[in-house]
C-alpha cells in the first residue's frame, strides 16, 4: 500500500491539548489506522527567518509541521482563508473582506507548503489535502514536477455559483482544483454546486456522471460525508457519564434537565440566534423556567479577527441578559463556558443532556450533531435538535430539524424535545444511530482513498446522474 501523506493547515499534534474543529476529529483516527505523514502548520507564528520543518513520530504517524511568518499568518490565515473564503463558503458575502494583498499571501503560503512538503515526498506517496486553506496546493506541487495521486476534501460547504462568483479572482482559484485527481465534498448539494460552477462558469466538458475534463487532466468529484466513530463513542459515553466530572455537573443542576450546545465561537454556528431561541422558550413556555439549564460550551477561535471578537461580546451580552431577566438565586438558566473540553468529558455530557442543540446557520457537516447521537443511551435517549442547514441533517433526518433563523420555531422544537415521550425518543434515536453506524468514520478515509487510487470509471461516492 502506498504511503499516505495528509496535508491540512491545522495539524492534530498529539500534545494532550483539547482543541475544537471537525477536521482534526475526522483525520486523526483515519490516519492512525493506516499510518503515514500529517503535514501542516505548527500553530506557531514566528518573527524570525523560517525554520526547517519539525517532525514528531507517534503511533504510526509522522507529524511534520512548519511555522508561519507573521505576514503569512495575517494574509493567509486571518486574511484570505478566514476573512474571505470562510465567510463566502458559508454563504456570508456580507462578511467577506477581500484584499489583493491577502490573496497574494494565500498563494505564497501554498507555495511555501509545497516547497516544504517536497522535501519529504516520495514518488509513489498518495497525497490527501484538506480544506479551503489549500485549494491551490496541487497546482503548486504539479508546477514542481510532482506526479503523485493528489486528492482534495473540503470540510466546509461549497455554495451555489451565484455566491462563489462573488469571490474576486474565483476564475483563478476554483479552477486550481483541476490539478487534483479527486475532489470530495460533504453533501450532494455541495458537489452539485461545484459541478454547476464547472459547467456554467467554466464551460467544462462532463466526461461521465462524476468527472470533468480540465486542461490539466480529468478530475473526479465525489460525495464522502464525514462520520463519527459511532460505537466507540457509545462505549466512551457509557463510561464517561459516570465520571466524577459529569456527576459533579449533573449534581450541580439539582435534578433539572440539561440542554447542551458545543461549538467553536464562530458566526456560522448561529450561537446568538440560539440564545434568542432559548430566551423565547423561557418567555413562551414558562413551565420550563427553573426546570431546565442550557449549557453552551464554546471555545474561542480565530481571536485576531474582529468579527470573532464582536461575536464573543454579542454572545456574552445575550447570556447576561437572559440570566439577569430569568435567573433566580438558585438557578442560572444559561451556563456559558469558553473552555475546550476533552472528548471524554463531552461524550459524558452529551449522554447526560436531555437535548442537544445544534443550530448552525450553515455548516459543512457538524460532527457535534453526530457525536451527540452516538453518545446517547439507546433505552433513554436525549433528542437532537438540528439545523436543516448543517450537512448532518441529511443523515440525521430523524432529529427535530429546525430553521435556525426562526427563534420561535426553535423554541417550539426545544419544548417538544423536553416533553417528548420515551417511545418517540427511542425511535428517532434508533433511526439516526442506524444511519451513523452505516457511515462510520472508520470507512471514510478508505472510501475516499479507494476512489482516489482507482482509475476513472470505477468510482463510488459518485454524484447522482443528471445534476
Ligand atoms: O472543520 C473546519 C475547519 O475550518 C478546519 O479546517 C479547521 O481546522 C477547523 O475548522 C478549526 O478552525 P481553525 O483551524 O481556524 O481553528
Amino acid at each position: 500500500m502506498a504511503r499516505l501523506v495528509v496535508v491540512s493547515n491545522r495539524v492534530g499534534i498529539p500534545d494532550g491539548s483539547a482543541r475544537a474543529g471537525g477536521l482534526e476529529v475526522a483525520i486523526r483516527p483515519a490516519l492512525k489506522r493506516r499510518g503515514g505523514v500529517w503535514f501542516g502548520w505548527s500553530g506557531r507564528v514566528s518573527d524570525d527567518a523560517p525554520e526547517p520543518a519539525r517532525t514528531l513520530d507517534k503511533d504510526n504517524v509522522s507529524y511534520v509541521t512548519v511555522d508561519l511568518q507573521k505576514d503569512d499568518y495575517e494574509e493567509f490565515y486571518n486574511g484570505f482563508a478566514n476573512r474571505v473564503l470562510w465567510p463566502i463558503l458559508h454563504y456570508r458575502l456580507d462578511l467577506a473582506e477581500f484584499t489583493r494583498r491577502d490573496l497574494g499571501g494565500y498563494f505564497r503560503v501554498n507555495g511555501f507548503f509545497a516547497k516544504n512538503l517536497e522535501r519529504i515526498l516520495r514518488p509513489d506517496d498518495v497525497i490527501w489535502v484538506h480544506d479551503y486553506h489549500l485549494m491551490p496546493l496541487a497546482k503548486a506541487l504539479r508546477e514542481r514536477g510532482h506526479k503523485n495521486k493528489i486528492g482534495f476534501f473540503i470540510h466546509v460547504p461549497f455554495p451555489p455559483e451565484e455566491i462563489i462568483t462573488a469571490l474576486p479572482n474565483h476564475e483563478q482559484l476554483i479552477p486550481a482544483l483541476g490539478y487534483y485527481n479527486l475532489v470530495g465534498f460533504q453533501t450532494e448539494t455541495d458537489a452539485a454546486n461545484f459541478a454547476r460552477y464547472l459547467a456554467n462558469e467554466r464551460g467544462l466538458r462532463r466526461l461521465d456522471a462524476n468527472s470533468f475534463a480540465f486542461d490539466e487532466g480529468d478530475v473526479r468529484i465525489g460525495v464522502f460525508p464525514v462520520g463519527v466513530e459511532t460505537d466507540t463513542l457509545q462505549r466512551l459515553a457509557r463510561r464517561a457519564v459516570d465520571s466524577t466530572f459529569v456527576r459533579e455537573v449533573m449534581g450541580s443542576l439539582s435534578g433539572r434537565a440539561m440542554i447542551i450546545g458545543v461549538d467553536r465561537l464562530d458566526y456560522s454556528k448561529g450561537i446568538p440566534e440560539r440564545m434568542d431561541a432559548f430566551e423565547r422558550l423561557l418567555t413562551n413556555f414558562p413551565r420550563w423556567r427553573g426546570q431546565v439549564t442550557y449549557l453552551q460550551i464554546t471555545p474561542r477561535s480565530r481571536t485576531d479577527i474582529e468579527e470573532y471578537a464582536n461575536l464573543g461580546r454579542q454572545v456574552g451580552e445575550k447570556v447576561g441578559r437572559i440570566n439577569g431577566a430569568y435567573g433566580e438565586a438558585s438557578w442560572t438558566p444559561v451556563r456559558y463556558i469558553n473552555k475546550a473540553h476533552s472528548r471524554t468529558a463531552l461524550a459524558g455530557l452529551y449522554r447526560a443532556a436531555r437535548a442537544g442543540l445544534v443550530t448552525p446557520l450553515r455548516d459543512g457537516m457538524n460532527l457535534v450533531a453526530k457525536e451527540y447521537v452516538a453518545a446517547q443511551n439507546p433505552d433513554d435517549p436525549g433528542v437532537l435538535i438540528l439545523s436543516r442547514f448543517a450537512g448532518a441533517a441529511r443523515e440525521c433526518s430523524a432529529a427535530l430539524l429546525v430553521n435556525p433563523y426562526d427563534s420561535e420555531g426553535v423554541a417550539i422544537a426545544i419544548d417538544r424535545a423536553l416533553a417528548m415521550p420515551l417511545d418517540e425518543r427511542v425511535q428517532r434515536h434508533a433511526a439516526n444511530y442506524r444511519v451513523l453506524k452505516q457511515n462510520d468514520l472508520s470507512q471514510w478515509a478508505e472510501r475516499f482513498l479507494g476512489v482516489l487510487e482507482r482509475p476513472r470509471g470505477a468510482a463510488s461516492g459518485a454524484l447522482p446522474e443528471g445534476l
